[in-house]
């Protein structure tokens, strides 16, 4: 979308795969903002661009006043939006807020915003909202085409420049429309904290890699590093495809508890640059063969990035072969190992090939050098 927004993707927490309707403005700062801002400044993550703090479903009361505005709720968040925005700025980072295309959320614990679009978009602008996911449950059944790109409009007159997250869940294959409608979109339905919903997500989004790029980005959902239910090996895995993907890097999980192991993932500076590289190419799938897969996908100044993926039950070699990767073939390559922080010693010719253990993956920078 035009307004200057998501010349890389976007990178913060959002409360919905830990918290679910379980929220309220405390969450919102001791969990988003303190971990954004306090623990993240203190550990460095913000400063590597996690700066959204997005508030998802069920911040709202269930009719809007009589003045037909939206109004938070008062028992959850009592001090109101506007407070809550401008506390998470004067941290220097920005809030999101969440409304869906429909008559309510999906929830069914709020109103929607059909019909209401130019109204929410002023309101959203006048309490410094930086960031709108739109949903698209409890329809009037008209097709998302038609429903999404008023509110596309709304934010554009609304004052304010709103990143704009469409949440259509990809039936009706938002990636081929969605770049004029918003900054990202989701080409999947919801992951869930599991192997086979990750991977799933991962595979349906590739296809879609050719329509991203900076301005829009293609969504396999939210991150769930760090919500328990997959191995440490699994949620780098997850990580890394997210990155290389360019998928938006949204964490959500329960940051107030979080592991020595899961901020290890989360703040891979190497990986996160690999998401946010300013060439802002998707990678794509470029060799597969039974359940080993390798990945890969330009990035600036004339470098690969490099996926090599074991799906299957088997500690197995995998092999990235220049042909497949976009290497010249007379070419020479330096790797960098982005997980184990090393630059490989041998100068690479022709071929990378690494050991990989099972659902893990191994993913490097390569530098062809003359
Ligand atoms: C469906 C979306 O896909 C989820 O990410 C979340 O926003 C829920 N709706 C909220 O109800």
């Amino acid at each position: 979308l035009g307004n200057g927004l998501a010349s890389t993707p976007p990178m913060g927490w959002n409360s919905w795969n830990h918290f679910n309707c379980m929220i309220d403005e405390k969450v919102i700062r001791e969990t988003g903002t303190p971990f954004l801002s306090d623990a993240m400044i203190s550990t460095g993550l913000a400063k590597l661009g996690y700066n959204f703090v997005n508030i998802d479903d069920c911040w709202a009361e269930i009719s809007r006043d009589d003045k037909g505005y939206l109004v938070p709720k008062k028992d959850t968040f009592p001090s109101g939006m506007k407070a809550l925005a401008d506390y998470v700025h004067s941290k220097g980072l920005k809030l999101g807020i969440y409304t869906d295309a429909g008559f309510f959320t999906c929830s069914k614990k709020m109103p929607g915003s059909l019909g209401h679009e130019e109204h929410d978009a002023k309101t959203f602008a006048s309490w410094g909202i930086d960031y709108l996911k739109y949903d698209n449950c409890n329809t009037d059944g008209s097709k998302p085409t038609l429903r999404y790109p008023v509110m596309t409009r709304a934010l554009m007159n609304a004052g304010r420049p709103i990143f704009f997250s469409l949440c259509e869940w990809g039936d009706m294959h938002p990636a081929t429309w969605g770049f004029n409608v918003g900054n990202s979109w989701r080409t999947t339905n919801d992951i869930s904290d599991n192997w086979d919903s990750m991977v799933s997500r991962a595979d349906q989004n590739e296809v879609y890699a050719e329509y991203a790029r900076p301005g829009g980005w293609n969504d396999p959902d939210m991150l769930e590093v760090g919500n328990g239910g997959m191995t440490k090996d699994e949620y780098i895995a997850h990580f890394s495809i997210w990155a290389i993907s360019k998928a938006p890097l949204l964490i959500g999980c329960d940051v107030r508890n979080i592991t020595k192991d899961v901020m290890e993932i989360i703040a891979n500076k190497e990986v996160i640059a690999v998401n946010q590289d300013k060439l802002g190419v998707q990678a794509k799938k470029v060799r597969m063969e039974g359940d080993l897969e390798v990945w890969a996908g330009p990035l600036s100044n004339y470098r690969v990035a490099v996926l090599l993926f074991n799906r299957g039950a088997i500690r197995t070699a995998i092999s990235a072969y220049w042909d497949d990767i976009g290497i010249p073939p007379s070419s020479s390559a330096i790797a960098r190992d982005l997980w184990e922080h090393k630059t490989l010693k041998p100068r690479f010719v022709g071929n990378l090939t690494a050991t990989v253990d099972s659902h893990a993956c191994k993913m490097y920078i390569l530098k062809p050098v003359s």
